[in-house]
């Protein structure tokens, strides 16, 4: 059997990783019978958000590299629609695997299947319902053409049934991210804070005590082009965390190329820089930021992963976010995260009110650390449906 995998962009590398052991792992006991090619689109190509993650999750390099890089979404859709076609009509695989809802998994699931071939979605049944959202239309079209859809959580397989898709081609396996989650959290644990820090400050490079839990610190990651690209938006929330958050306990903020390009063009960049309890920090690799989130006292965010994982290890989550693909993270499904858009007054107030609650870790169900086997024994196990 022959299976092209996908990644393109940061949050797709955690996700690939157990897939590629779970496939490592069959081959050894099978006598590779799977033929396996990684396909990177190549959206995320600074070493930062791609290189240090492919190396410290152990994945291998690329067998394809498509070069696509930055650009409009036509423009990253359909250059990866075009030199993925050349790949599927060279290699012929039996299988496409794409993963969750970037840009890439869109172009590879319809090149894929205009060429016949079967797809299968690993986290499939997301929905914000937010049609704003690049990444809900990502994840609409690919679970309406893909063949396989393997949910994370109970909540996305009915949604998909709700949207009329057949049971036979719904398996809920689980989440696939909390198995490189449970494989990295002791090499996570043994890092030093102070070092994170030294390694990869952009400002301020010497901090003493953040081990210390009872001191504390807050960490924040802002990347959605809802959150970061109008000055109305992005300059409210800045003077939130330098008078409320950064005048009590310091703030480690990881900062993603895209939001850091917007400061300096709002000149906001040399307050944030220059504030001595605002610790700006280029874009960690994946232990690192484990690390941070392991011993964080609250974490503001508007990633979709980070949710997740906060809702494993019980760290208070404020998503800065009106919605959630992910409602199985809130706090009213047990999980850490609260949604809080970007009112000012609505993240005060939630700030305010989780900022001492003590952890709550939570594991939904089948967020066991072993959904990647799970995974591939849905296509192993796959017929297909008439
Ligand atoms: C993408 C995903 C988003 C995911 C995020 C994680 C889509 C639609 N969006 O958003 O779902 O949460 O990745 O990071 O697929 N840039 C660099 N170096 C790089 C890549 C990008 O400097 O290696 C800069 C470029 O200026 C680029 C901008 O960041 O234009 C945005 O990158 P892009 O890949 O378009 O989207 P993300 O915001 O990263």
């Amino acid at each position: 059997m022959k299976i092209i995998s996908v990644v393109g962009a940061r949050p797709n590398f955690m996700k690939i990783a157990p897939f590629i052991k779970a496939i490592d792992t069959y081959n050894a006991l099978n006598g590779n019978i799977i033929e396996h090619t990684l396909v990177h689109t190549d959206q995320h190509y600074d070493d930062c958000i791609s290189k240090a993650f492919f190396e410290q999750l152990d994945i291998p390099e690329a067998d394809i590299n498509l070069g696509v890089g930055s650009g409009t979404h036509a423009e990253q859709v359909g250059n990866t629609m075009i030199e993925f076609e050349k790949v599927l009509k060279d290699k012929k695989p039996d299988w496409v695997v794409v993963v969750g809802d970037v840009n890439a998994i869109l172009a590879c699931s319809v090149t894929a299947k205009k060429e016949n071939i079967k797809c299968c979605h690993i986290e499939a049944g997301l929905r914000s319902g937010d049609m704003t959202m690049p990444e809900e239309i990502n994840r609409l079209v690919t679970d309406r053409i893909s063949d396989l859809l393997l949910t994370p959580d109970p909540l996305s397989s009915e949604n998909l049934r709700k949207e009329g898709v057949p049971e036979g081609k719904i398996r809920f396996t689980g989440n696939i991210m909390i198995d490189t989650l449970e494989r990295n959290r002791n090499k996570a644990e043994a890092l030093d804070i102070n070092e994170i820090i030294r390694q990869n400050s952009v400002n301020h490079f010497e901090l003493n005590n953040l081990n210390s839990p009872v001191a504390g610190f807050a960490v924040m990651t802002l990347h959605r082009p809802s959150n970061v690209d109008r000055k109305e938006t992005l300059e409210p929330i800045i003077r939130f965390l330098i008078d409320d958050v950064c005048s009590e306990i310091p703030l480690i903020w990881t900062i993603h190329p895209r939001t850091r390009k917007m400061l300096e063009t709002f000149g906001l960049l040399n307050e944030v820089m220059s504030h001595k309890n605002l610790f700006l920090l280029e874009p960690l690799g994946y232990l690192e930021m484990l690390k941070l989130n392991m011993n964080a006292r609250i974490i503001f965010t508007d990633s979709g992963g980070l949710q997740e994982e906060c809702t494993i290890l019980g760290t208070p989550c404020l998503t800065l976010r009106w919605n959630t693909e992910r409602p199985i993270t809130l706090l009213e499904h047990g999980g850490a995260s609260v949604l809080v858009g970007n009112n000012i007054r609505l993240i005060r107030k939630e700030y305010l009110s989780s900022l001492n609650k003590p952890r709550k870790p939570f594991r939904p169900e089948l967020w066991d650390g072993h959904a990647a086997e799970r995974c591939l024994n849905a296509i192993l196990e796959y017929r297909k449906l008439t």
